[in-house]
Parts: structure tokens; sequence; C-alpha cells
């Protein structure tokens, strides 16, 4: 499946619930697919002991480059694409996972000012977006006057920063927070990329004008929600084109991330090692 001839040489940032289905279908299928995987690395290193090769750990983020990675994925915190995305795309192409870290526009301009300098792709993994080719379609073809994308789940679930840690839940129904993605991405860091996706999949309205909903909710003890809302213009009869998604994944209590969305991502490594890397952000 590899474009090119020699293998693409993958390196993974992060050891939680992705890295270690990454990790692992990298080591079992990676070889068939062209791809070999070079590096682990994980904030705190014994979380790999037994699991990863020690060959293949690696210590130092700042000493990626002399594993001469072709890809490297972030599958760790927003913050590690803020302050190693840049530099990361010195070395090789970046496939963000936690793209909550493009809010901040200066993250943004620093990521696609050392793509274009570096001749490297940013690509960014589309998560639990249900139905992302059809948004950014639609958004380059001058039809999409609003989005909304509505996350909920139990709050065990979230990993809340700032005023919104504060809100109580005991409702069973709380509804944190509506308005501008970017308002809501360094409140709710892992909980917002989905809606973060949707801002750059969408960049006629972006992360200010696409609208994210975050809810709290008693009932989804072990299931995300994920609902996508968007409106065309008006045409000539007054009526707009609308779509509406729901998808539910059944998540295990207390995790960020759904059983289908860890596929997704493996979906989207695969994707994105098929694409040309070129500067840009690219969906996959
Ligand atoms: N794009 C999407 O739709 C989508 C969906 C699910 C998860 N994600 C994101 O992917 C990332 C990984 O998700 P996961 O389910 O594997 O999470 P996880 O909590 O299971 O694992 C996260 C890993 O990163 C490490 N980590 C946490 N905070 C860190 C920090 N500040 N600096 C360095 N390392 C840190 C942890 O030690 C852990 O190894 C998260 O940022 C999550 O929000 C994105």
């Amino acid at each position: 499946m590899a474009p090119n001839s020699s293998p693409r040489r993958v390196g993974v940032l992060g050891f939680g619930r992705l890295g270690q289905s990454l990790v692992s279908h990298l080591l079992s299928q990676g070889p068939d697919l062209g791809l070999e995987l070079v590096f682990v690395w994980n904030r705190n290193p014994d979380r790999m002991a037994g699991l990863v090769p020690p060959s293949l750990q690696l210590q130092n983020l700042a000493e990626l480059g002399e594993r001469h990675p072709d890809l490297v994925v972030e599958v760790a915190h927003p913050k590690i694409t803020q302050e190693f995305g840049g530099g990361i795309l010195q070395h090789a192409d970046l496939l963000v996972g936690s793209p909550s870290a493009l809010a901040d526009a200066s993250t943004e301009q620093q990521l696609l000012e050392a793509s274009g300098r570096w001749g490297h792709s940013v690509f960014v993994a589309r998560g639990a977006l249900w139905g992302t080719e059809d948004i950014a379609r639609l958004d380059a073809a001058g039809g999409l006057q609003s989005l909304r994308v509505t996350m909920s789940t139990h709050p065990a679930g979230f990993r809340l920063e700032g005023p919104l840690a504060q809100v109580s839940c005991s409702a069973p129904r709380t509804v944190l927070y509506e308005g501008p993605v970017r308002g809501l991405c360094p409140l709710a860091p892992r909980n917002s990329n989905t809606m973060a996706a949707a801002a750059l999949a969408a960049p006629s309205l972006g992360f200010d004008g696409v609208i994210g909903v975050l809810v709290a909710d008693l009932s989804l003890a072990d299931m995300h929600v994920v609902e996508v809302e968007l409106r065309g213009p008006p045409g000539p009869s007054g009526q707009s084109f609308a779509v509406r998604t729901r998808r539910e994944n059944p998540a295990q209590p207390g995790a960020v991330t759904g059983s289908a969305t860890v596929t997704a991502f493996w979906r989207s490594v695969l994707g994105c090692c098929q694409l040309p890397s070129r500067p840009g952000i690219q969906l996959c």
C-alpha cells in the first residue's frame, strides 16, 4: 500500500489509549503495509515497559530527528503539538491527533510557516467527525452557512480546565459550553478535537464561525455522542439545504476516546501515508 518502495518510517508521541492501539497495529501490520515504527515517546516512559521494544523507546523528544521519521503521529495532548509541532515539521510530516491545539492562532500560524519552510504536511486526524469530506466539499463550494457540533457524554469522560472545571454536573443534562469552537478548545482541550476538526474542514467558518456545544449527560456513562448539524444559505424558494448526523460511539467509562474513534485513527495513519507530502493542512 505504500506509494514508495522504501517503508514509511513512523514515530508515535503518546502512549495512552490511542498511542497503544497505533503502536500495536504498527508492530503487527506495519511491515506488510510498508510502515516501520521507528520510535515511541511518552511523558512517562515507564508505561512503555514490556510493551514497546527498548530500542524503539525514545527518551528525549528533542532527539526524534535522529530516528529519521517520515511521519510523526501526535496522540498525547494538544500542548505537545503546540510546543513541538513546528520543530517536528523540520524532520517529517506531522499527523495531529489533538487538533484543538490549532485553535490557538499562533500555533496554527507557526505550523503553517514550518510546513511551508520544510515542505512537510500537517495532517489532521478527523477522529470522531462523521462526514468530514462532505463538510469540506460543501464549504469549498461556498454552500455552508452554519455548522454546529455537539459532543455529549458522562462528565467522567471530560478533562476540563479553567472555569468549566468548576461547573457542577449533578443535573441529568448540563450544557457546559455553547459558542465558537475557538473559545472552547482551551477549556476542554481533550474533548473539543472533533469540533476543531470541523473548524479545519470548514475554513470559511473556521474556529470563530463553527459552533461547539459540550454537554454533560449522566445517562451516557459508556457512550460518546457527536451530533453535526449544518445548513446552507437559503435558496430561491427560501428553503435551505440541511444535514443532521448523530454518531453514537461506545466508550469505556471515563475514557476520552470512544472505540470507533480508535479505529478511525488507524485509518487516518494509513490514509495520510498515501497522500503526497506537501505544505499546508490536510484532513485525513
Ligand atoms: N481528533 C479526535 O477526534 C480525537 C478523539 C479522541 C482523542 N483525541 C486526542 O488524542 C489524544 C490522545 O487520546 P487518548 O485517548 O490516547 O488519551 P489517553 O489519556 O489515553 O492518553 C494520552 C497520553 O498522552 C500523555 N499525556 C497526557 N497529557 C500530556 C501532556 N500534557 N504532555 C505529554 N503527554 C501527555 C499521557 O501520559 C498518555 O500517555 C488526546 O489529546 C485526545 O484529546 C482526539
